[in-house]
């Protein structure tokens, strides 16, 4: 009589233990997965992405991943990794990431739009890459931000003027590109140097402002 009472509970208990461990991997890491789709995306010829196992818990462990206290992602370190390949959209998931690090490496494609998610972000830098497209306007949703360093690549199109609205922005720099249209000289603007602009022929600079006709092919 007591023996399939004892297993009944045993297995009721096995079930519910299981799908609470499912759930909770499954929430857990979707930190992990975003990032794990970044890895998919890229080459990586120097195996800087080994130890990023998505079967973890959570990434907190990988390298070059840096974890607060709640297990969130705060930095994502791959600077000077002889990574190629493209970014994803799913970066922009990492809700607590205030450094992303990319920089000298050799990533192509575009800046995704995602990225204007991380409200959290305090430094984006990925100069030194081959990343085209434009500065997605929605990075003027980062007003955290003091560091956007966007330098040494083939961007093209105008500054978003939503940059102007980022007061904490102490470092900018966008100078070996193809940008076009005129530098903004308002909010953070004011203090940003201009050889942080140098060499985007299609840039106009604040001082030329009276004398320049409008590009109209920069949009
Ligand atoms: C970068 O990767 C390439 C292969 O794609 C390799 O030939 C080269 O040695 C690597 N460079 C460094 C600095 O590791
Ligand atoms: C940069 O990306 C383009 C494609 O967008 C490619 O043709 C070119 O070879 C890349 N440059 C380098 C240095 O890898």
């Amino acid at each position: 009589m007591a023996a399939p009472t004892w297993s009944w509970t045993l297995s009721a208990s096995l079930i519910v233990t299981l799908t609470l461990t499912l759930v909770s991997v499954a929430y857990g890491n979707s930190e992990g997965d975003a990032l794990y789709t970044l890895r998919k995306s890229l080459s990586d010829p120097d195996n800087v992405l080994q130890s990023w196992d998505p079967n973890l818990v959570n990434p907190c462990t990988w390298f070059h991943i840096t974890c607060n206290q709640d297990n969130r992602v705060t930095r994502v370190d791959l600077g000077n990794s002889n990574l190629s390949g493209h970014l994803v959209h799913d970066l922009g998931k990492l809700e607590h990431l205030q450094y992303l690090e990319l920089y000298k490496n050799n990533i192509q494609g575009s800046i995704p739009n995602e990225l204007g998610n991380l409200r959290s972000l305090v430094s984006l830098d990925l100069y030194n890459n081959n990343i085209s497209g434009t500065i997605p306007p929605s990075l003027g949703k980062l007003k955290s931000l003091v560091f956007l360093r966007l330098n040494n690549n083939r961007l093209t199109g105008p500054i978003p003027r939503e940059l102007v609205g980022i007061l904490s922005l102490k470092v900018l720099d966008v100078s070996n590109n193809d940008l076009c249209g005129t530098i903004p000289t308002s909010g953070p603007f004011e203090h940003i140097p201009l050889n942080s602009f140098e060499n985007n022929p299609r840039l106009e600079g604040p001082e030329l402002l009276g004398l320049a006709s409008y590009d109209t092919n920069c949009s």
